[in-house]
């Protein structure tokens, strides 16, 4: 299979691990025949810096044209305690997210087994989770208008929105999913207080007479907070509203031992981004130590988008060698043994699937 490849490094650790992940396509290219172009373009704080633009044109179109993106993190200490700062990295990605029309984020919460004893969680609780929590992501409070202050400064404000429609896509889109899996959707809202909330219940309620197969529950936001991490077994496809599902799905990612484990696809009607869920770890960039793992499984998602299951079913038996061999960075590493580096990861990965 051909295919286009638009690569957005971003800032941080950002060019570290898309480098590995493009190591790893690579080698899966060679392996199974295929061939994948790359393009490369620039986003957040580093096209701030060339360009101005967090999200210049000529990327928006890079990656409009390409058949997927493969993106690595952006953000950049110098803003975050600037709140006078005009443009920000972070706005780049939202543009991307909206302007791409990338309104579903899966992002599939495993454990590998091998990594049963690295969460804080206990071994009992975690073990046998596999479950995947797709967060709607161009709209709700990120995204709604008025957004703020008073013209003394005094008051601020941001609005939650939702249409109908938006919310349909994303939940039918879970339906689809969850028939493909264990059958059981859960809808995570705050129902009992929003009313953006009551129309997402609303919308489920109607689509879900569609997909009778699929066991439909509800659950508010405070409780699943809770359970995710009480009884995490206890999912198989939660879908919930933009904000919701950043903060859930980064409480969520303590299950698998690292944040540094975490993939997730990005899915609209014409594009599809692939991207670890965490950030650029500007503590790191340059110092060949961030984990790359949760990129390259990103990659291994990318290639099941396009039906190249076995090509992504590779990858993730590699990444699992590394981690049974012991070839991990240090967010990892178990007492007493050595990290291992960015590259070092990426090359071990590499010669799994060669
Ligand atoms: C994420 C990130 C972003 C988000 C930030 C960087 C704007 O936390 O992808 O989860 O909140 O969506
Ligand atoms: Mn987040």
């Amino acid at each position: 299979m051909k295919l286009h490849i638009a690569l957005l490094p971003g800032d941080g650790i950002g060019p570290e691990i898309v480098g590995e992940a493009v190591k790893v396509l690579d080698a899966v290219a060679a392996r199974y025949g295929h061939s994948f172009h790359y393009t490369p373009a620039l986003v957040g704080a580093s096209a701030i810096d060339a360009t101005g633009d967090p999200y210049p044109e000529e990327t928006h179109k890079i990656c409009s044209e390409a058949d997927a993106v493969l993106f690595g993190a952006i953000g950049d200490p110098k803003y975050d305690n600037n709140p006078q700062a005009k443009v920000r990295p972070e706005q780049g990605l939202l543009r991307m997210r909206k302007s791409l029309g990338l309104y579903a984020n899966l992002r599939p919460i495993e454990l590998f087994d091998t990594l049963a004893d690295r969460s804080p969680l206990r071994e009992e609780v975690v073990r046998g989770t596999d479950f995947i929590c797709v967060r709607e992501l161009t709209s709700g409070i990120y995204f709604g208008r008025p957004q703020g202050r008073d013209d003394d400064g005094n008051r601020a404000f941001d609005t939650c929105t939702y249409t109908r429609a938006e919310v349909e896509r994303v939940v039918k889109l879970a339906f689809g999913l969850a028939m493909k899996r264990r059958k059981k959707l859960t809808v995570v809202d705050k129902a009992n207080v929003l009313e953006t909330s009551r129309l997402w219940r609303e919308t489920a309620q109607q689509i879900g007479k569609e997909f009778p197969e699929v066991a439909l529950e509800f659950m508010f936001v405070d409780n699943a907070a809770m359970q995710i991490i009480r009884q995490p077994s206890h999912f198989d496809v939660v879908v919930t509203e933009n904000m919701f599902g950043d903060i859930l799905t980064d409480e969520a990612s303590v299950i698998s031992g690292s944040l540094g484990m975490m993939p997730s696809a990005s899915l609209g009607d014409k594009s599809a981004l692939f991207e670890p869920i965490h950030g650029s770890y500007p503590q790191a960039a340059g110092r060949n130590i961030a984990n790359p793992m949760a990129t390259i499984l990103s990659a291994a998602m990318l290639l099941e988008h396009f039906g190249l299951d076995r090509e992504g079913k590779a990858i993730r038996q590699a990444v699992n060698d590394a981690l049974e061999a012991g070839v991990v960075t240090e967010d990892l590493v178990k007492t007493g043994e050595a990290a291992r580096s960015t590259t070092d990861v990426g090359a071990y990965i590499c010669s799994r699937i060669a």
